[in-house]
This record gives structure tokens, C-alpha cells and sequence, in this order.
């Protein structure tokens, strides 16, 4: 099934089944990085990739409530659902959109937000030079998403893992009950997953860096963060973007 097909499909019923910040220690744990990493000054401009129902938005909102938000996602049901949830009186659009069809003014965003959606597009590499025209200098962008990793994040993940013995057996447990919802989907589209740090790496090619990879205690979950070199910082030549790339693995247990 084609990816817009199945999110049109599954919109009805993707807010009862997804994990989510209060039901998953992973999510949990992203959201608290994202809404450290936003501290958006009133009149600032967020932009959520792949808004689905408008969960990020309304996860976002409470500590920018100043900000104005903007939701794009390609499932016209997606975008349904987020236009009939409450964001009180803060400045909240949506669009129908596909993200590499996206069209914003040059430099006006101050942060882009994804969360689940980077690992159903293909050519990354493309549409994150077109993403980042939009984005202002010093703007982030800031992923949440599945990955696929490699050797080196998963080395920082196991050690994470050994770090908190305890906070990984729970983060399997809760795992596991989400397992049937995979096993269930026979009709899920193809994903384009790749390795977090490569992801970075698109980012950094992008102008989005340096970029730090958040390592989680979930086999294939993981942050990343770019933020968009100033005027001088682009001259930075790219090796040495790529030694100033951090990986960070802190506040790894649900609170
Ligand atoms: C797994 S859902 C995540 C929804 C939301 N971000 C959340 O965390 O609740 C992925 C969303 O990305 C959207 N999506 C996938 N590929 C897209 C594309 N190329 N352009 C626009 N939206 C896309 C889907 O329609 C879907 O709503």
C-alpha cells in the first residue's frame, strides 16, 4: 500500500494505538529532550513534519505558547483529526502537504520538529537541502524518529544499556506490548531507515550542523539535532564538522 493510502487508513484510529510520551518510556524520554532543546521566543515559527494528529504540537505548546505552529503532513485524514483538537488560543495551522513539496519562505523557520516520520522518505539527502533554505540561521531541526543503526550507536547504546540495567528491562517490557501492532500490520509501507549519526551527517551536508545524536536505551530510537550554522560557521570545512558531532545519552530513565 502506497504511504499516504496507509496513513489515510490508520488516521482513525493512530491515536489509540501509537505509543506515545504517557505510555512509552522511549517517547517519553524524546519529548523530554525536544522541549529542552525548543525555548521559542514569542512569534517564533515550528514547523512539524509529518504532524499526523498534532501530537507534537500539543506537546510543544504549553512551554511556547507564544509560538506560532504550523502542521504538515500528506494524509488529508491525518490533518482532519489535528484541525479538530484544542490548542486554545495559540496561533496553530495545518497543511496538507508532502514534506519534500514543501513550500515556505526562505530563512522562516525557526524550528523544524519530526517525530516517526523521517524513516518513510527516500532520498533524505534531497529533501533536507530543501528543508534547509527554510530554516534560519541558528534555527534547528530536530528528529525523532526510528533509525536503523550501526556499529557505533550501537555500541553507545549498549553501553547505555549497562549503565541502566533496570530502565533497559523496562524499556523491553513496555517494548514488547507494542510488538502485536507490527505483527498485525501486514499492509505497512516500504521504510527508508538509515543509521542516526548517518543522519546527522545528512544534516551537517545540509548546513543543519553540527548535529547531536541523543542515544536512547531502544534498539533503533534515537534524537538527532542540527542546528543551522551561522554565516561564518558554514566556512567550517566538512571534516571538521564531522569531529565537533557529539553523541549524548543523558536522562535515559522515564521520569
Ligand atoms: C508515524 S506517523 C507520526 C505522526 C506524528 N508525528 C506523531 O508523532 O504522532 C508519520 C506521519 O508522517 C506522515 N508522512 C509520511 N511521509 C510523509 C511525506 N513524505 N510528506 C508528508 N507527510 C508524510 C504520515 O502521513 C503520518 O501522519
Amino acid at each position: 500500500m502506497k504511504c499516504k493510502d496507509y496513513f489515510n487508513k490508520v488516521a482513525p484510529d493512530i491515536d489509540a494505538r501509537a505509543w506515545r510520551a504517557d505510555n512509552a518510556p522511549w517517547a517519553n524520554w524524546a519529548w523530554r529532550i525536544v522541549r529542552k532543546e525548543i525555548n521559542a521566543a514569542p512569534g517564533s515559527f515550528i514547523v512539524d513534519l509529518g504532524t499526523g494528529t498534532g501530537n507534537a504540537i500539543l506537546n510543544l505548546l504549553p512551554a511556547n505558547s507564544g509560538a506560532r505552529f504550523l502542521g504538515v503532513d500528506f494524509s488529508e485524514e491525518m490533518i482532519q483529526r489535528a484541525r479538530l483538537k484544542d490548542y486554545g488560543s495559540a496561533s496553530v495551522e495545518f497543511r496538507v502537504s508532502r514534506i519534500d513539496r514543501l513550500s515556505l519562505p526562505p530563512n522562516s523557520v525557526d524550528y523544524f520538529i519530526s517525530a516517526g516520520t523521517f524513516h518513510h522518505i527516500k532520498n533524505k539527502s534531497r529533501v533536507l537541502q530543501s528543508l534547509s533554505a527554510m530554516l534560519r540561521r541558528d534555527g534547528k531541526f530536530i528528529n525523532v524518529d526510528l533509525f536503523q543503526p550501526k556499529t557505533r550507536y550501537l555500541s553507545e547504546m549498549e553501553e547505555l544499556r549497562r549503565q541502566n540495567p533496570e530502565a533497559a528491562v523496562e524499556n523491553d517490557r513496555v517494548r514488547q506490548q507494542f510488538q502485536w501492532i507490527y505483527d498485525d500490520d501486514r499492509l505497512h509501507p516500504r521504510e527508508f531507515h538509515m543509521d542516526p549519526h548517518d543522519f546527522a551527517q545528512l544534516l551537517e551536508n545540509a548546513g543543519i550542523g553540527p548535529a547531536t545524536v541523543h542515544v536512547s536505551l531502544q534498539p533503533g530510537w534515537a534524537v538527532v539535532v542540527g542546528r543551522k550554522a551561522a554565516a561564518r560557521a558554514t566556512e567550517t570545512s566538512e571534516a571538521g564538522q564531522r569531529t565537533s558531532r557529539r553523541a549524548v545519552s543523558e536522562g535515559v530513565v522515564a521520569s
